[in-house]
């Protein structure tokens, strides 16, 4: 990775200023990338937030409750994530892991399961098909599986991805593209004239862009000057990885926000915590406790195996856990903030609406309900 941790070499002048190099800004950046000098600032190392400790699935049917805009958005970006991943592997040689074998949903009680079925209900009018199975065939799929069962939805377009991988892919093709990241220099305010954006004061230089995107994660709130502000609400995730045999899920498995996700190679990944820790990450003995207790009733096998990684990411959450996509109160700044539990599954569409809105076209897959343009804006300027 040919990336910079100093500004020392930075221009005084870029067209484009993206903050924030997790999946989001990285694949906004490398979608600009053929606009003109395009900078992205980066307060830590490329990636190494919440992008570094997600589990990569890219899961509509399971993370989302009803047929709403999240719904549309994720089962839009999945759609189109599999020539996403290609495009990337080709240009940059990177293989990301991505497996398409699907997801099982569990159910170990009868209101999950009636809840089940109505999400079974609803998704099919909206064009996805899932399966209901009985204990015994998801014992079939999933021989490893202990955890008692009352049946399971089956859902075969939900994906993965190995989200440390795609970070790779997408810095490389930053690079590859001519997109400048420098690392290390946090942005500390927007800087605004007259209603629109002049570009940012960072590491104590004022860099100008006419075009800003912020896609800064959960530390979006600690930057000055922007309008709307932006309250965000970090979503501590502690996870954990086992050296499991290979092969010995072949399907992401979900038990509520308890999930097993298998990686090539044998790793499989136990997840997740959503906690509200303020900005404090790390794991605690009480959360990794949790997600062992769970691993152990979902399989004895897994509950065997060695734990070689435990880790922690904020996931960056908005107050009404929606993300704030597009245009802001200022001219030239732009938001694509509060992915929340699905950076990874939102990163290819959201740069494409940021691409068309930066570029003045229409996007047919802007979503209302995202809009930054529902928080409140400052009066006073
Ligand atoms: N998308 C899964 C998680 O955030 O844990």
């Amino acid at each position: 990775m040919t990336t910079s941790s100093t500004t020392g070499g930075l221009l005084n002048s870029y067209d484009i200023i993206v903050i924030g190099a997790g999946a989001i800004g990285l694949a906004i950046a490398r979608r600009l990338a053929g606009l003109g000098a395009v900078l992205v600032v980066e307060k830590g190392a490329t990636g190494r937030k919440a992008s570094w400790a997600a589990a990569g699935m890219l899961t509509p049917p399971s993370e989302a409750s009803s047929p709403d805009a999240f719904f549309r958005f994720g089962a839009r970006s999945l759609c189109g994530y599999r020539s996403f991943v290609d495009e990337l592997r080709d240009e940059t040689g990177v293989d990301m892991e991505y497996r398409d074998n699907g997801l099982l949903l569990l159910a170990s009680d009868a209101d999950t399961l009636d809840s089940i079925r109505l999400r079974q209900e609803w998704q099919a009018r909206e064009g996805f098909d899932t399966v209901l199975l009985s204990p015994e065939e998801v014992r079939r799929m999933e021989p490893a599986l202990t955890l008692e069962l009352s049946g399971a939805l089956f859902c075969p377009s939900d994906h993965h991805v190995r989200p440390r991988l795609l970070i790779d892919a997408l810095s490389a093709s930053c690079v590859l593209r001519g997109v400048e990241i420098v690392e290390g220099t946090g942005v500390d305010e927007i800087v605004q004239n007259g209603g629109r954006v002049q570009g940012v004061l960072a590491g104590g230089r004022t860099l100008s862009a006419p075009v800003v995107i912020v896609a800064a994660g959960a530390w979006a709130s600690g930057i000055r000057g922007m309008d709307p502000a932006i309250e965000m609400c970090p979503r501590k995730g502690q996870m954990l990885a086992l050296a499991a045999p290979e092969n010995l899920f072949d399907h992401v498995v979900r038990w509520g926000h308890r999930y097993f996700v298998p990686r090539t190679g044998g790793e499989l990944i136990v997840g997740s915590t959503d906690e509200d820790s303020g900005f404090e990450a790390g794991v605690t003995a009480e959360g990794i406790d949790g997600l062992l207790a769970a691993a152990e009733r979902m399989s004895a096998r897994a509950s065997a195996c060695r734990v070689i990684e435990t880790w922690s990411g904020l996931r960056p959450a908005t107050r009404d856990r929606l993300p704030a996509i597009g245009p802001t109160a200022l001219g030239g700044l732009f938001y694509a903030l509060g992915h929340y539990r699905n950076g990874i599954l939102f990163a290819p569409l959201t740069a494409e609406v940021v691409a068309d809105l930066v570029e003045g076209r229409e996007s047919n897959a802007t979503e209302e309900a995202f809009s930054p343009l529902r928080f409140p804006q400052n009066r006073e300027r």
